[in-house]
């Protein structure tokens, strides 16, 4: 599809107003012709005047009618395009938030941080500058220049050939330099997109520059960028001077050229005075939105790039929300001959098969990388196997209702976010039903977060984030806790979720857990194996297989990955 038809897609899609549309169409014609009365009436007055030797009354008052007319339609023409324009804008970026937060995840681990972002804020305010800011330069230009052209030409053919061979020398002179000033916005849109994902990320990562002494670095790099930005506005502001001088000589000796050749067709008699003023005024209305075009085809080739932008956005295929929507409760969790990997060379798992019982603690062990925070995002079903399944229910886990598989799952990572807000809305964050009291107040005191909780000024609602205070890595991973058994959910993923915490914590939170666990399907992964030795079973997984499996006393005695780990873990805290 090229550039512009992904324009008009986009602009199709957001479904302006037909009454809007057809009541600005019709102002707009209303108003060109107005503008085209305007120099015949003042033709008429001094024609009269140099008839009688004093203006018409009836006349004066016709020609400011005219003019308080084109004024007030030009501002309803101004209004009725910002409304156009904005609604479009309203619906566009609606559209793109709506579809960028359906996308599968794996779309993310490819986009930089901040350009979904700048496609719903920036890329929508171009598009929305063409149709409200430049819509009514190009249409009113446009009838204005070729209404004049045809009144010019009744109006005296031979001034008006004069003025045709100036007008298109200066186009022909312009030409080549807009076509580069295209090239140029197009590079410094690009680049500033680029350094804004990049300053979005650094920023976000502020403590890892400091930690690690980036700063000179990073200013260099930020400096080499801002440079090249600078060269390229620069050699687009060359070029707008250059043209800009141009355009002016090309537009004044053009004028000097009617002029001379007007006035001395007045002089000769072949020439009235009036229609001599009038045709410099038809001749403005030509010049003027000459001018204004050019601006307009800046703006269109820039909504062009963020046209094809949004929609290559809008064109990614979302989640399929469809799917059976079962129970998970008492279901047990069969891993079927599952292969996946995230690039095609590199393979996380190559024929997995395990099981998770219904009501069981199962645990997953293995050094890091080893998959499993991916079995976890397979589990919820953030990714395609390449082949095998996972089956619930007897159905492939593929096949699910995403949303209601997700809601009866309480995933704890091993860093879990927070957001802006009250840690009451961090806690019912994407509440599924109402939440009351007293599962609140269970899940606090399930997660310890009850003593908390107390020392907090504004209790639960305390603001947490940028605004608020900042929580420890253990107070994060409680609330995240207390946030996933808020859901109740039949299958409890944690992924490492105690890995951050000092062991005083851990040990609370195993408690915590036992409770927890309760009626629900457990998944634990764990490189810190005393949160796992008690788990009914215990997966150890190296190299994208199982090695073995059992509970701490078999796999102690079979399978040295498992003892090698234990040992590990012990070396380490005799010599803490
Ligand atoms: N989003 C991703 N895109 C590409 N590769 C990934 C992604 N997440 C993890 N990986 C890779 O997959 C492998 C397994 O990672 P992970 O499941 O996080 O391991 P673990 O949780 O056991 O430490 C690693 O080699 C890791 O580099
Ligand atoms: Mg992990």
């Amino acid at each position: 599809m090229n550039n512009t038809s992904s324009l008009i897609q986009l602009v199709r899609r957001t479904r302006p107003s037909r009454l809007l549309l057809s009541t600005l169409v019709l102002f707009t014609l209303f108003s060109s012709v107005l503008g085209l009365l305007v120099p015949l009436q003042t033709k008429k007055l001094l024609e009269e005047l140099g008839e009688n030797g004093h203006f018409s009354n009836e006349q004066v008052v016709i020609l400011i009618m005219v003019l308080v007319f084109s004024a007030v339609l030009a501002g309803l023409m101004t209004y009725i395009m910002g409304k156009i324009g904005n609604e479009q804008k309203l619906k566009l970026r609606g559209d793109l938030f709506q579809h960028l937060i359906r996308l599968p995840v794996s779309f993310f681990d490819n986009t930089r941080a901040g350009e979904p972002a700048n496609r719903i804020v920036k890329d929508t305010e171009i598009i929305e500058n063409l149709v409200s800011e430049q819509s009514v330069s190009f249409i009113s230009g446009v009838v204005s220049l070729f209404g004049s052209f045809i009144i010019l030409w009744f109006l005296d053919w031979q001034m008006t050939l004069v003025m045709l061979g100036a007008v298109t020398a200066s186009f022909l002179i312009i030409l080549p330099f807009s076509v580069r000033l295209t090239e140029l916005s197009k590079s410094l849109q690009d680049t500033e997109a680029s350094m804004l994902g990049r300053l979005t990320e650094l920023f976000a990562n502020i403590r890892l520059l400091r930690a690690q002494g980036a700063e000179k670095i990073e200013a260099k790099k930020n400096n080499n960028e801002l440079k090249s930005l600078y060269k390229t506005a620069m050699s687009e502001h060359t070029l707008l001077a250059t043209m800009g001088a141009l355009v002016n000589l090309v537009i004044m000796a053009s004028i000097v050229l009617v002029l001379g050749f007007g006035a001395s067709r007045v002089a000769n008699g072949a020439m009235t005075l009036g229609a001599f003023v009038a045709f410099i005024m038809f001749l403005l209305n030509i010049v003027l939105p000459m001018g204004q075009l050019s601006m307009v085809v800046a703006a269109f080739n820039k909504a062009k790039g963020a046209a094809v932008r949004i929609n290559e956005i809008l064109a990614t295929t979302p989640e399929n929300e469809s799917g059976h929507t079962i129970s998970l409760t008492d279901k047990s969790i069969y891993v079927r001959n599952l292969s996946f990997s995230y690039a095609d060379d590199k393979p996380v798992f190559k024929s997995l098969n395990c099981e998770f019982l219904s009501g069981k603690t199962t645990a997953i062990v293995g050094p890091s990388g080893v998959g499993k925070s991916t079995l976890f995002a397979l589990l919820q079903g953030f990714y395609q196997a390449r082949r095998g399944y996972i089956e619930i229910a007897g159905l492939n886990v593929e096949e699910l209702d995403r949303a209601n598989l997700r809601a009866q799952i309480g995933y704890v990572a091993q860093e879990s976010p927070l957001l802006c807000g009250t840690l009451y809305e961090n806690l019912v964050y994407g509440a599924y039903e109402a939440i009351d009291d007293e599962q609140l107040q269970h899940a606090i005191a399930t997660a310890d977060l009850a003593e908390f909780i107390a020392t907090l000024p504004d209790g639960l609602n305390t603001q947490i984030g940028e605004r608020g205070i900042t929580l420890s890595g253990g107070q994060r991973q409680r609330v995240a806790l207390a946030r996933a058994l808020l859901k109740d959910p039949a299958l409890l993923l944690l992924d490492e979720a105690t890995a951050s915490l000092d062991s005083q914590s851990e040990a609370a939170i195993q408690i915590a857990l036992k409770n927890a666990k309760k009626g629900r399907t457990t998944i634990i992964a764990a490189h810190r194996l005393s949160t796992v030795m008690d788990a009914d079973n215990i997966i150890v997984i190296n190299k994208g297989e199982i090695e073995s499996q059992g509970d701490h006393q078999y796999l102690m005695q079979h399978s040295s990955l498992y003892q090698s780990l234990v040992n590990k873990q012990f070396n380490l805290q005799a010599a803490s």
